[in-house]
């Protein structure tokens, strides 16, 4: 629900930026004018604006090349201006609130829901602002994937590492042998381009074995531990699918036997190894260590 949110969020702003018409229902919710107007306003428009730079990503609407550029530049306004406060965070949730009241009784929502979606920014600031010293390359696990369309450059923010979800993202272009683009992701994810739904339903689980996941894992665990301990299939359920493995495998127990021949294991309390959060005014607590060079 809330990464729903957000994404109904991010959508609605950016879409009404390009001057096209807000859809009236998102994600089969009701998204009246007045909503609309509210959402629109405070994303593109007052404190949050500022220091949550959805400008940044208009581009995606307009372009058809790779994502990765653009979150790039999203991310280093993002990490290195100042956050918000938890006033303007306030402020923007009791603004689509009180416009989006109507929206939220049809939809039986309770009013706390926005606040809940703002609630949380500064963690997923700290996960966005997460950099790795060692960045994908052609040169990468021996080089099996080989170089990706785009590589890892200067035109990149380079300051103290890069991003981790710009070497993510561009390790995933390198298997898929693809420019993560628009028409691309969603070709891949309705099945319009089987060969890309097909090459996502292969990818090797221990494509999870990667210190910028575990460090956005552990983040992620150090606000809400609960995220680490609940039975993945449960989770599977919900969008009627099974998982094959063990019925009370966690998030927890899959990425640490998965990934113990690195050795990587969940930690709520020290970052990976090469992996820092490279940030201005972090809002988030606790903050994880990085880890001591070995
Ligand atoms: C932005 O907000 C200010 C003050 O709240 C208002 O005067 C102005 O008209 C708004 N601009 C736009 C483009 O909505
Ligand atoms: C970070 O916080 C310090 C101390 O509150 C403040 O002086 C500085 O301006 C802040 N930096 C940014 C970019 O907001
Ligand atoms: C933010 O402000 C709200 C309302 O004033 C308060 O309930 C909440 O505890 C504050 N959160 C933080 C992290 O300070
Ligand atoms: C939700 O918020 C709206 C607008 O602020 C208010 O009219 C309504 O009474 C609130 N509902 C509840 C259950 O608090
Ligand atoms: C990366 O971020 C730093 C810190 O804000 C900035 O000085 C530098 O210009 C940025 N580089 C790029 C390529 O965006
Ligand atoms: C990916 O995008 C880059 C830059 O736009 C372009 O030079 C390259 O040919 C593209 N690669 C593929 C495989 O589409
Ligand atoms: C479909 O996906 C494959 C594999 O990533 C890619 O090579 C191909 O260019 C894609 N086709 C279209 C039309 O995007
Ligand atoms: C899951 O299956 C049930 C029963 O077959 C159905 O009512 C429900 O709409 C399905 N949910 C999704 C997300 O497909
Ligand atoms: C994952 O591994 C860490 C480090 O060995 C351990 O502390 C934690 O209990 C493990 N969690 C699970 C669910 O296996
Ligand atoms: C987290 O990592 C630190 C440093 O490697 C280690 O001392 C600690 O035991 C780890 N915590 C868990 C729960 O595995
Ligand atoms: C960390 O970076 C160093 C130096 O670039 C490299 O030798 C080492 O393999 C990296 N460690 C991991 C776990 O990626
Ligand atoms: C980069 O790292 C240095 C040393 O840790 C630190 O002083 C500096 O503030 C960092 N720069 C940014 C933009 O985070």
């Amino acid at each position: 629900m809330r990464f729903s949110s957000a994404l109904a969020l991010v959508a609605g702003a950016a879409t009404a930026a390009a001057q096209v018409a807000l859809p009236s229902s998102i994600f089969g919710l009701p998204f009246g004018a007045q909503c609309q107007g509210a959402v629109l306003q405070t994303l593109t428009n007052g404190s949050f604006a500022q220091c949550f730079p959805t400008a940044d990503l208009l581009p995606l609407l307009t372009t058809n090349g790779s994502i990765i550029p653009i979150l790039d530049k999203f991310m280093t306004d993002l990490c290195y201006k100042s956050p918000c406060s938890n006033a303007t965070l306030m402020a923007a949730a009791q603004a689509i609130t009180t416009g989006c009241a109507a929206d939220l009784q049809t939809a039986k929502l309770p009013n706390t829901t926005v606040a809940a979606a703002f609630g949380i920014y500064p963690v997923l600031r700290e996960v966005l602002c997460l950099k790795t010293s060692s960045p994908y390359t052609a040169q990468s696990y021996g080089g099996i994937l080989g170089p990706a369309p785009i590589p890892i450059s200067a035109a990149y923010n380079q300051t103290n590492g890069t991003f981790c979800v710009s070497s993510v993202l561009t390790q995933y272009s390198a298997y898929l042998g693809a420019n993560l683009t628009i028409p691309y992701i969603v070709g891949a994810a309705t099945g319009a381009n089987s060969t890309a739904a097909f090459l996502v339903k292969q990818t090797n689980p221990n494509a999870l074995c990667n210190e910028c996941i575990f460090g956005a894992v552990g983040v992620i665990e150090a606000a809400a531990p609960i995220v680490g301990r609940i039975p993945i299939s449960s989770v599977l359920a919900y969008v009627n699918m099974t998982y094959p493995g063990d019925k009370s495998a966690t998030l927890n127990t899959i990425l640490n036997s998965t990934c113990a021949y690195k050795p990587l294991a969940v930690n709520t309390t020290v970052l990976p190894q090469n992996v820092t959060v490279s940030i201005v005014n972090s809002t988030f607590t606790p903050r994880l260590r990085p880890a001591t060079s070995a």
